[in-house]
């Protein structure tokens, strides 16, 4: 019965990853999509060559068995006359399989490399120890957005992203949508998505990048055409002035201390730009790149003490009074 039970709790782990917002096998994404069907494909072609070959294999020891021969006397044995035929044919069908996989990868290379031929939307990407920088980078300079640790995309539209790291190599991925690439420092690389399906998805660095490489994740909204137009320009916005006296008093706080060296937050005098971009921080899904999830409680523990929630980051451990801690809290909760 225990075993049983654990049969089924180890089932159910895998099944649970092959669910939800950052599936591998999602297949929301074109080239996700292309990669399912050729995984698909490898798995049809690799199944019947293995049962062939097992078949084979278990044929073999049937005979051997029933076989009376010594070991001495199958030396001197003559080959079966039907050795040379099953040879032509098992070779038959290596070559046709893998010519099978050959032709399958080098299409679904080739309609990846076309899904993005003509973006309609450039984005930069920078990694850092352990969170996103995102720009978009419209035609139109004055409407360049800058936000971290998400992206929203505009479904069935294709998005071109240029990927850069400030620090070590880092990996971007968004299972759902597509497949790895890797950010190195000193070089650009690139991407493409092609969102089909609107969603809430989670992006994830995919190569090792220090003690904080788990939590360096990526939010990732598809939305209509209309949706991620509404959200744009929200986005580009100045942030909303204080509107209360404890906003203001958070205000004053994160403009004139610590806060503003490394953060900006568009329309005040805090223009950091070595941590994430704050515009609009509260509209976000989770905080400290997909860290915790955005609410009340999580962002007093991380702005009291961001060293006990992601143990290494760069944002430090400033030791806030009380009040300024009510403050705080209360202006960023504020920057929708
Ligand atoms: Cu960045 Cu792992």
């Amino acid at each position: 019965m225990n075993r049983r039970i654990a049969v089924l709790v180890i089932c159910a782990t895998f099944l649970a990853g092959c669910n939800g917002f950052q599936n591998v096998m999602g297949g929301d994404g074109a080239e996700s999509a292309n990669f399912i069907r050729l995984f698909t494909l490898f798995m049809i072609v690799c199944a019947v060559m293995y049962v062939i070959v097992a078949a084979a294999l278990i044929a073999a020891l049937w005979r051997r068995r029933r076989s009376s021969l010594t070991v001495d006397d199958r030396r001197h044995h003559q080959t079966s006359p039907m050795v040379r035929p099953a040879l032509i044919v098992w070779t038959v069908i290596v070559v046709a399989g893998l010519t099978v996989l050959t032709v399958a990868s080098f299409f679904t290379d080739r309609s990846n490399a076309a899904i993005a031929s003509r973006p309609a939307i450039h984005m930069t990407v920078t990694a850092n120890q352990w969170w996103w920088d995102v720009e978009y980078n419209l035609p139109d300079v004055s409407k360049t957005l800058r936000t971290a640790n998400e992206i929203h995309l505009p479904v069935n539209v294709p998005v071109h992203v240029t990927l850069k790291s400030s620090d070590v190599i880092h990996s971007f991925w968004i299972p759902n949508l597509a497949g790895k690439q890797d950010l190195i420092p000193g070089r650009l690389t690139d991407v493409q998505l092609l969102a089909r399906k609107t969603g809430l998805y989670r992006g994830q660095c995919a190569e090792f990048c220090g003690v904080q490489h788990a939590q360096m994740a990526l939010d990732v909204t598809v939305e209509s055409k209309r949706d991620f137009e509404r959200w744009y320009s929200a986005q580009l916005a100045t942030a909303k002035p204080p509107a209360t006296p404890l906003q203001l008093a958070g205000y004053r706080y994160f403009t004139t201390r610590e806060c503003a060296a490394c953060h900006n937050i568009g329309g005040t005098p805090a223009t950091g730009q070595v941590a994430p971009d704050l515009t609009h921080f509260a509209s976000r899904r989770s905080i400290a790149a997909g860290a915790l999830p955005m609410n009340k409680g999580n962002l007093y523990g991380w702005v009291a003490d961001p060293q006990s929630q992601k143990p290494g980051s760069k944002m430090p451990t400033v030791g806030l009074e009380p009040n300024e801690l009510h403050a705080l809290v209360a202006y960023l909760e504020s920057l929708k």
